[in-house]
């Protein structure tokens, strides 16, 4: 029901921005499997499942040029895509029935386990713990992905990049779980 609820969103960020919502997609599809992997209950998988899917809905509200842009964004054009979790959040909160997990992985999915992240800056264990497996999934598949002005990384090179990442970026236990449950 709650996926259901979102469906209008996504098509829209589809059609805006096809790389986004593919990029959405898998991140959901290897949560799931992060989900079965942490033996995570129906209630749960929803919630990390749904939240990946959505974790960029607001880039929805981003100017597509800054988006659609090949070359490094300025840093006025990057302090607008650092709203996009923001954003995302007061997007969903018009949803009264999303459960905070889910709106947590949207908020917190660049914090960083070092408090270098954004929008809060929070670190550790005051991360929710979805969005400390969101930010690893999504990294991972940012990096693997080919962009028309970069080829992504082998599948060995952005593992090797999670692993020196893990205890800075990222919590590294989540990393160890993601390398295992893939066979990486
Ligand atoms: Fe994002």
């Amino acid at each position: 029901m709650q996926y259901m609820l979102m469906i209008d969103e996504m098509n829209q960020l589809m059609d805006r921005d096809s790389h986004t919502y593919d990029h959405s997609v898998r991140v959901s599809s290897l949560a799931k499997v992060m989900a079965l992997g942490l033996n995570l209950n129906e209630r749960q998988t929803n919630h990390l499942v749904t939240g990946c899917f959505l974790h960029d809905i607001g880039k929805l509200r981003i100017p597509i040029e800054i988006l659609n842009k090949t070359s490094s964004l300025t840093p006025n054009e990057w302090n607008l895509m650092k709203l996009h979790p923001g954003v995302g959040t007061e997007l969903l909160h018009e949803y009264q029935y999303l459960d905070k997990e889910i709106i947590e992985i949207v908020h917190f999915h660049h914090e960083r386990w070092d408090g270098e992240g954004y929008p809060n800056g929070l670190s550790g264990r005051d991360i929710p713990e979805f969005a400390r497996i969101c930010a690893i999934i999504d990294a991972f598949d940012c990096m693997v992905s080919n962009r028309p002005y970069r080829k992504g990384l082998s599948v060995g090179e952005a593992t090797k990049q999670l692993l020196t990442n893990a205890g800075q970026q990222f919590d590294e236990n989540y990393v160890r779980i993601f390398i295992k449950l893939f066979n990486l």
